[in-house]
């Protein structure tokens, strides 16, 4: 079929709201993407984002079915078990708001480096966000595209690999500006600056980055006093003010980010709207992100930068694990070969409860039992859950959701082995592309 048949088609069916549009649109190239987006009217484009987010939930939601089966193959346990073709899923609504803004979209790495997988992400996006030295040379020699990093402070020993791997280099503050600017300029890498946005709705303070005191971003008034005199060595802005939010956040953070540093914007290149959007949730009001970045575009006349992490991975990996012992304390507890303390950390840390699969919360269900860890840690307990049969030793448990901040956090606290990173191919194999031993334990300590 040639190009302008493919593209009436495409068109036809969007117009029709007929669910085979989003892949019709996913599969066109560059071109023809744009082709269809410049033919479609408001209305239409608004039909558009919602067959591509209905699409994508279409696709998880049958994923859902097929994860236990798949995780019935896995021989060891714990395994993250990472499921290739969701992450594209994801990627695929991520290009989508490229398509629709020209904004450009780096992975945070911090969420998920496991670059096994980055042949799904290459293609879609414009490269990787890094926190420093390790995670922008990983960028840069397994991701292969655009490398921003922001670091809180460059150390002398870190700023080199820093600069040699980045592209774009964010500073903390005016100090580290002065300090390194001149190699970075030297070296032809972008300059950036972190501000503190002066607005942000994230509850817990632990993930609240305009938290009072807080050491991320300069703030507006020092900004104000010393901007002036290096405005001509900075290319852009950075802020990164959310946490799993929706765009209406992200409106609201614009909104003090503009009043505050609004009438420094022109002559920039670029500002970088940090991470945490969770763009590829099913309640995520894509349309107002794709109007947001519009505006702002049209406002400044810059370059828009999003780094989302979770959302790259989001529910597209699970962690496998098998009950090895169930004892009594007043409740039936079992003891798994996973933990909460070292393989899922955030699960203590933010605390949040992950589902498992099958299960509901405790009582709902004939059974119910408290999943716990096998360190030394009271505390390394993920929760009580209630299942419809029994939970014999030896039983699997799927704990969803487990590709972002898991494995990249993952310690060996008492000795608990790493577990294996497993990865469900596009093609259906399951392909295990990492397994731990003593050796990864003992090399860190010594
Ligand atoms: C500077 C910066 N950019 C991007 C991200 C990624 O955020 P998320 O994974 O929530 O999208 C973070 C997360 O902490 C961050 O600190």
């Amino acid at each position: 079929m040639g190009a302008g048949l493919i593209i009436e088609e495409a068109l036809k069916y969007i117009s029709a709201k007929d669910a085979r549009a989003a892949a019709m649109y996913h599969a066109l190239n560059d071109r023809n993407r744009r082709r269809v987006l410049g033919a479609l009217d408001g209305k239409g484009l608004k039909s558009l984002t919602r067959l591509v987010m209905k699409a994508r939930s279409k696709v998880f939601r049958e994923a859902e079915e097929r994860t236990p089966g798949v995780a019935e193959g896995i021989v060891r346990t714990p395994a993250y078990l990472i499921d290739e073709s969701l992450i594209e899923e994801n990627m695929r609504v991520l290009r989508y708001v490229k398509d629709r803004t020209g904004c450009r979209i780096l992975h945070a790495l911090k969420a998920y480096a496991s670059f096994a997988t980055f042949g799904v992400m290459t293609p879609y996006l414009d490269g990787v966000c890094a926190s420093g030295a390790n995670e922008a040379r990983l960028g840069r020699e397994e991701f292969g595209k655009e490398v921003h990093t922001f670091g809180a402070a460059y150390t002398e020993k870190d700023v080199r690999a820093v600069l040699r791997y980045s592209d774009c280099v964010i500073f903390n503050s005016f100090h580290q500006l002065g300090r390194y600017g001149e190699a970075a300029r030297r070296l032809g890498r972008q300059i950036g600056l972190r501000v503190n946005p002066g607005h942000a709705e994230v509850q817990t303070a632990m993930y609240n980055p305009c938290a009072p005191r807080s050491r991320l971003g300069v703030v507006h008034d020092e900004f104000e006093r010393r901007f002036p005199a290096v405005a001509g060595q900075v290319q852009g802005l950075h802020f990164h003010a959310m946490c799993e939010q929706n765009s209406d956040v992200l409106q609201r953070i614009l909104k003090s980010f503009e009043r505050l540093y609004g009438r420094y914007l022109k002559g920039l290149r670029w500002v970088n709207f940090g991470g945490g959007h969770h763009i590829t949730r099913d309640d995520y009001d894509l349309e107002r992100l794709i109007g947001i970045i519009d505006a702002f575009k049209a406002r400044y006349g810059v370059e828009v930068y999003l780094e989302p992490g979770e959302a790259s991975v989001y529910h597209a990996g699970v962690l496998v694990s098998t009950v090895v012992d169930i004892v009594r304390n007043e409740m039936e507890i079992a003891i798994l070969d996973t933990s909460a303390e070292t393989h899922m950390p955030d699960v203590l840390l933010m605390p949040y409860r992950p589902h498992v699969m099958g299960s509901a919360e405790a009582g709902v269900k004939k059974h119910t039992y408290r999943l716990a860890g096998p360190s030394c840690l009271a505390g390394d307990v993920v929760g009580d859950y209630s299942f419809d049969e029994r939970l014999p030793r030896g039983a699997r448990l799927l704990f969803t959701d487990m590709a972002l901040y898991s494995i990249v956090k993952s310690t060996t606290f008492n000795g608990i082995g790493l577990p294996d990173i497993a990865v469900l191919r596009k093609d259906g194999r399951v392909e295990v592309v990492r397994r731990f031993g003593y050796g990864d334990y003992r090399n860190r300590l010594s």
